[in-house]
């Protein structure tokens, strides 16, 4: 695996990703999607989204402000809670993320610990940083602020947003009565968020801008079972880090499935449920392999103010098993918190049972920006007989899905090569290549991603056939031009091998 500043310099040079405002040598933490990457990026959010949304009836959208009435991140415990303990160097006065310092110094996890343990951890160890000692240490929230209006006043203070999903806990009831829609039901939202890292590193995986995809699934509290829990979700088998693995500091893995996670009573069954959608989703749909995914439940000590259980998919970076999937029970918290700051009543009226509740939710939470370097590090093939990467990306989300070439410059084979070409881009998000050998335009097109190969050459003019080389296996085939789109779509929906 290539380590993370190859991967930026890698995406840089493709057109994938650069540091924003590059010129200006960039700012900490932000970043800027090229013209692949944002191809990418919306091919990864659409397939989020018929899988989280389209394919389900009891799933809507929403797209809610990015700075909403500060009183909600109140209610939320945002305020309060959302913060990370900082440590400050008496010198220099360099700021470091507590957590992250103790880890990097001890190799031990760190993340929940309370600054009473992380003073002690750095006393008994003496530690310093770069021979320097710390003052006292102190929370940092993490949120961006900003000012609504032409007033300065604390009034006027909002916040970006930490996460994407809380505008949807003050819609709730709008959402389910404007859809009429019955619990259980789901309310999903794309969208940026925002958080002032003390130190962003390791490129997308922690940035102060990001976007998450989340979804908040209503269930009525009182309600064990989870009709929509199948053999296959029980079946589903992965490796995990239980909380006591990780208490006990011994940190070993073991290949459970669902069943024994419910067996073990460490979640609720609709929790169960959408782990393992999810966990299928990377595996099946995303082609992820799961040799490089792990399920972590997180130990006490670290659970967000407003979860009971979470549970982690982590991802083998170069820099370790880290989190890109977050699926939280959050209860009742949100809703709750809304009703009481709000004075607005959040209860839903349950016809069938003829019962009052505030529902209680699930919460699966994906990160883009880390799902998307994820998918490039999955892909990534550094192939040695061909001498040069391959990114082998599902083809569902490739950033181009096909690229024409003509053989050679002559007139007939580029007007031939040029007419195919926008045949195909009515359709296809299609690129055309004319400089280089064929053998080195398959390199370019291989290090991009883009499955398919489109050669134009004599015989196209005497047969009006075109020859498709395959990006995985490198096979080439001949199709006729006049089945050469419906070959495509059946090549890309994977309803076909090549042969
Ligand atoms: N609404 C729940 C929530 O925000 P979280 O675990 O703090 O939970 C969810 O974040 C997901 O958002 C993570 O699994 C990760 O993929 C992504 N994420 C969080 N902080 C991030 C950061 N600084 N940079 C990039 N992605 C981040």
């Amino acid at each position: 695996m290539i380590p993370i500043d190859e991967m930026a310099t890698f995406c840089k040079k493709k057109g994938f990703v650069y540091p924003s405002a590059e010129i200006y040598n960039g700012i900490s933490g932000f970043f800027d999607f090229g013209a692949l990457g944002v191809e990418l990026k919306n091919n990864i959010k659409q397939a989020w989204w018929q899988f989280t949304v389209r394919s389900r009836d009891n799933v809507v959208g929403q797209d809610g402000s990015i700075i909403t009435n500060p009183k909600v991140w109140k209610a939320s415990g945002h305020v309060d809670n959302f913060a990370d303990l900082i440590l400050t160097t008496k010198k220099s006065r360099t700021k470091l993320r507590a957590d992250h310092f103790i880890e990097d110094e001890l190799k031990i996890p760190a993340d929940g610990l309370s600054a009473k343990d992380i003073q002690e951890l750095i006393d008994t160890n003496k530690l310093t940083y770069k021979g320097e000692e710390f003052e006292e240490i102190r929370d940092f929230n993490l949120m961006f602020q900003t000012n609504v209006g032409a007033s300065n006043d604390k009034e006027a203070t909002a916040y970006l947003r930490p996460e994407t999903c809380q505008s949807i806990f003050p819609n709730f009831r709008l959402i389910q009565e404007h859809n009429r829609l019955k619990v259980p039901f789901g309310i999903a939202q794309i969208g940026k968020a925002f958080r002032n890292e003390i130190s962003p590193r390791d490129f997308l995986f922690r940035s102060r801008e990001f976007e998450q995809m989340e979804l908040e699934f209503f269930t009525d509290p009182q309600e064990k079972t989870c009709p929509a829990l199948t053999d296959v979700h029980k079946n589903t088998t992965f490796q995990f880090l239980s909380a006591q693995e990780q208490d006990a500091g011994t940190n070993k893995m073991e290949t459970v499935s669902i069943q024994k996670l419910l067996d073990k009573e460490k979640l609720t069954e609709w929790h169960a449920y959408w782990l393992s959608e999810y966990y299928n989703w990377y595996t099946k749909t995303l082609s992820i392999k799961s040799e490089n995914l792990r399920i972590r439940e997180h130990v006490k000590t670290e659970l967000s103010h407003y979860s009971s259980a979470t549970f982690d998919i982590d991802y083998n970076f170069p820099f370790g098993f880290k989190e890109v999937h977050g699926s939280a029970n959050r209860g009742s918290f949100d809703l709750s918190q809304h009703e009481k700051e709000s004075k607005t009543n959040m209860t839903y009226f349950d016809e069938a049972e003829q019962r009052k509740y505030i529902p209680s939710v699930i919460e699966p939470s994906q990160g883009l920006d880390r799902l998307f370097l994820l998918m490039l590090y999955d892909a990534y093939d550094d192939d040695n007989e061909r001498g040069n990467i391959v990114l082998k990306l599902t083809k569902s989300v490739v950033p181009i899905q096909c690229a024409v070439f003509p053989l050679l410059g002559k007139e007939h084979l580029m007007a031939k090569a040029t007419e195919i070409y926008k045949d195909l881009q009515q359709e296809f998000t299609c690129t055309f290549d004319k400089s280089g050998s064929i053998g080195r335009r398959y390199a370019r097109q291989d290090e991009l991603g883009t499955p398919f190969c489109i050669t134009v050459d004599f015989d196209t003019l005497e047969n009006d056939d075109v020859t498709i080389r395959d990006r995985d296996s490198t096979k080439q085939v001949r199709v006729p031009v006049a089945e050469l789109k419906e070959r495509l779509r059946n090549l890309l929906k994977e309803n076909i091998e090549f042969s």
